[in-house]
Parts: C-alpha cells; structure tokens; sequence
C-alpha cells in the first residue's frame, strides 16, 4: 500500500511539472502572440468609431506601418496612459517585445501584404 501511494505521488508530480512547463510556454514563452496583443493592446484605442481613429493592420500599406512604428508611436503615444483608471504609460505598458510582435503582425496583415487583416 504505501508502495503505490509513492508511485502515485511521483505520478501526479510529473504531471504537476508537466503541465506547468505547458504553462510557461504559454504565457511568457518567447514568442509573443502579436495578434493577440494588437487585440488586448492597440483594439482597447483603435476600435470600431475609436475618437483616436479606427486601426487594423489592413488599414496601412506596410510601408505605413514601419514609419509609424519607427518614428511615429514614440511621438504621438507618448503622453498617453492606458486608460481612466490604469495611469501606467502606454508606452511603459507597452514593452519593445510586445511592441515588436504587434510591429510584425500589423506588416503580416497590412494591406499591400498578401493576407491583408482587418481586425487583430
Ligand atoms: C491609450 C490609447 C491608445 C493606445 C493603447 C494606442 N493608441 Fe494609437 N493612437 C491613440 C491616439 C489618441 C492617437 C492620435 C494621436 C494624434 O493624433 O496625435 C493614436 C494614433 C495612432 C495612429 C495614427 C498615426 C499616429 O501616429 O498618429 C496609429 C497608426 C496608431 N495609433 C496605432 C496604434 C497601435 C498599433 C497601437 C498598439 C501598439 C496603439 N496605437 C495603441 C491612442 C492609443
């Protein structure tokens, strides 16, 4: 009896270590899911009749969205914070590796790419 208690305890570790690898991956794993982000991060501003103007990848030419992330978003986001309630600074909130995955998503889906992408 006490036998089977140790290998079902070994057992369920394995699992519990397994599965939290899983988790890992998924939330800080190195590749960050741009799309995603655009959705959390950019859609919450640039949503359908947004005051800032409505934004999807397909809506710039990619050309368009190099500039923007090369030399725009620093300027015109800066004094921004992430909402009413949030004070943090978008471009604090916002870290270059989330911003370089939002950056390739939007040249991904822009709309002289191949698969141009309405929404994120
Ligand atoms: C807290 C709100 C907010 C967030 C978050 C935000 N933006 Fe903006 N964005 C604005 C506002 C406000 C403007 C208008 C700035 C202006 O006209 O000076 C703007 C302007 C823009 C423009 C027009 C070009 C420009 O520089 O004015 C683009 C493109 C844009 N945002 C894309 C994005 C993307 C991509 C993200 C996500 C990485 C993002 N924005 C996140 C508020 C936001």
């Amino acid at each position: 009896m006490r036998k089977t208690l140790n290998v079902l305890g070994l057992v369920s570790l394995a699992l519990l270590l397994a599965a939290s690898a899983l988790a890992g991956d998924e939330g800080g794993g190195k590749k960050l899911d741009g799309k995603k982000l655009f959705k959390e991060v950019c859609k919450g501003c640039h949503g359908a009749e947004a005051p800032a103007g409505e934004y999807a990848p397909m809506f710039l030419i990619q050309e368009q969205w190099t500039k923007f992330f090369a030399e725009d978003y620093a300027t015109t986001h800066k004094g921004l914070t992430v909402s009413e309630s949030d004070t943090t600074k978008v471009l604090d909130a916002i870290t270059p590796e989330m911003l370089e995955a939002i950056r390739a998503f939007c040249l991904e889906g822009a709309a002289d790419s191949e698969h141009p992408m309405t929404c994120g």
